[in-house]
């Protein structure tokens, strides 16, 4: 099947980025959420980041029009039932993810493949929620999504090769580089990443330097582009948290056990960028 029309649901901070590279790559992108205000929101951003690469010579104003035009947005997800393609991009709740998958399978045209962007989240456990399981995988896209290379390809216990390939494709045509990884919580990305923001934020609480202590030891002195700190700012400090969560229940090592303070945090609204309050103020 030749994919003309994709379906993203969420848009959030990556909701928004994601329709925008499939618009800008030339599909027809229906952008779905459950209220009018994050699709508004999620258009802003999508204007704001086209406006920004035609001003620095990277896109032309008629693409940057040509983008915006293919992209609609829907409240409902009925308006996916034409969709070749869908990519899920909802808060990272396992719960709330698994009822959408099976939403989706009843709407969804049968050889639709269903991916989603989950950070941490088991690909087989939402491809249980469904009746077409070989054809549910995950798409973890990078932050911001319209500049990062890297798209983790997550294959469940029972993902297809074809599914796989056509994730792959996909990929290869947003200008993105997919690289494979199992099925294991938090994949390889998160794995990696969120042991080392969770030690950032013990060392906070310890005392043992301030955030911009900690970012400028991690930029200058390991050459990271980003502090972690500022990067979990970024990322947001509930989807942190959630991710955590994940990595500890699922692997059962202490190790990863989500730093207090970023649960404190995140019980008072201190979500990072998104809420204007995080380790910084923005
Ligand atoms: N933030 C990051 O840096 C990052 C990076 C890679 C992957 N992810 C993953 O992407 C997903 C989304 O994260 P985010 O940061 O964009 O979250 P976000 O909180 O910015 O946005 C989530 C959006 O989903 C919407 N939503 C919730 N339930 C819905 C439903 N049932 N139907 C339709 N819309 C619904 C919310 O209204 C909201 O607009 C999560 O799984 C997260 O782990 C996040």
């Amino acid at each position: 099947m030749e994919i003309k029309t994709v379906g993203v649901v969420g848009a959030g901070t990556m909701g928004s980025g994601i329709a925008q590279v499939f618009a800008q790559a030339g599909f027809s992108v229906c952008l779905v959420d459950v209220a009018d205000p994050m699709l508004d929101r999620a258009r802003r951003a999508v204007e704001k980041s086209l406006g920004t690469f035609v001003d620095k010579g990277k896109l032309t104003a008629a693409d940057r029009d040509g983008s915006l035009a293919r992209l609609s947005t829907a409240t409902t997800l009925d308006r996916l039932v034409d969709a070749d393609y869908i990519v899920e991009t909802i808060v990272e709740n396992v719960d709330a993810k698994r009822a959408l998958f099976a939403s989706l399978d009843a709407i969804a045209k049968p050889e639709v493949v269903l991916a989603s962007n989950t950070s941490s989240i088991s690909i087989t456990v939402l491809g249980a929620a469904t009746k077409r399981a070989d054809r549910v995988i995950g798409m973890h896209f990078m932050n911001p999504v319209s500049v990062m290379a890297l798209v983790e390809m997550i294959r469940g216990q029972v993902t297809s090769a074809e599914s796989m390939r056509l994730g792959s494709e996909l990929c290869l045509r947003l200008g993105k580089t997919p690289v494979e990884a199992a099925d294991f919580p938090g994949f390889i990305a998160n794995r990696i990443l969120m042991p080392m923001i969770n030690e950032a934020i013990y060392a906070v609480m310890e005392g043992v330097g301030t955030p911009q202590a900690i970012d400028a030891v991690m930029k200058l002195g390991m050459n990271h582009p980003m502090g972690p700190l500022a990067l979990a700012d970024f990322i947001g400090l509930d989807v942190c948290l959630a991710i955590l969560n994940v990595l500890q229940d699922g692997l059962g090592d202490p190790k990863y056990r989500p730093c207090p303070l970023l649960r404190r945090m995140v019980a008072a609204g201190q979500l990072g960028r998104k809420s204007g309050q995080g380790f910084y103020s923005y």
